[in-house]
């Protein structure tokens, strides 16, 4: 099974590039970019946190919601909004058992209800502290690693305080 990483309108380059990197240690398949008028420019602001992993990723863009998820239907991928919401079930006891596309909301907005009227399931990562939601790099993270957990994926081997990598990226900062 495959996971995509979409991102609904996420903004800051720093989240951008941290994404990526989650994405690319998890092993997901493509990096989808939806509601921006163009592909994202990857520049500084992302590569210092991707460390230029998105040379390694299969990225599209979509400008439009609707572009979006006649792409999905037609590939047959489970839209699954990571929210959180009253409807929404823990990413913890949640099966996966479909390819599916993991979708992050914006810093500001995140998710619109409208949004996740038209997903698959929402799913929340549950908190106990006090704040009120976390980071969505961070909620990208957690959720791909919790995608990856129900798959028994072999894991990487480690070598010194690494995982050992076939290709390895350049660093920037390591
Ligand atoms: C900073 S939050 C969005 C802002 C938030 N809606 C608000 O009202 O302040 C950015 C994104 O991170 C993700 N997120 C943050 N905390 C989450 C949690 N506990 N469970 C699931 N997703 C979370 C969601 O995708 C959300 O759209």
């Amino acid at each position: 099974m495959i996971f995509n990483t979409v991102l609904l309108n996420v903004q800051s380059p720093k989240n951008v590039g941290m994404i990526i990197r989650s994405h690319v240690a998890f092993n997901g398949n493509k990096i989808v970019f939806v509601g921006y008028d163009k592909p994202w420019n990857f520049k500084h602001g992302s590569q210092a946190f991707s460390r230029k992993l998105e040379s390694k990723c299969d990225i599209l863009n979509f400008k439009e919601e609707s572009e979006f998820f006649e792409w999905s239907k037609k590939n047959e991928l489970l839209n699954l909004a990571i929210e959180i919401d009253e409807s929404a079930t823990n990413i913890t006891e949640y099966e996966f058992q479909h390819n599916c596309n993991l979708i992050l909301g914006s810093e500001g907005k995140g998710i619109e209800k409208e949004f996740l009227q038209k997903c698959d399931d929402v799913l929340f990562i549950p908190q106990f502290g006090t704040v009120e939601c976390l980071n969505v790099s961070i909620s990208a993270s957690i959720a791909q690693f919790e995608f990856c957990r129900h798959q028994n994926y072999p894991v990487n081997s480690i070598s010194g305080s690494t995982f050992k990598v076939e290709n390895q990226a350049s660093s920037p900062n390591s």
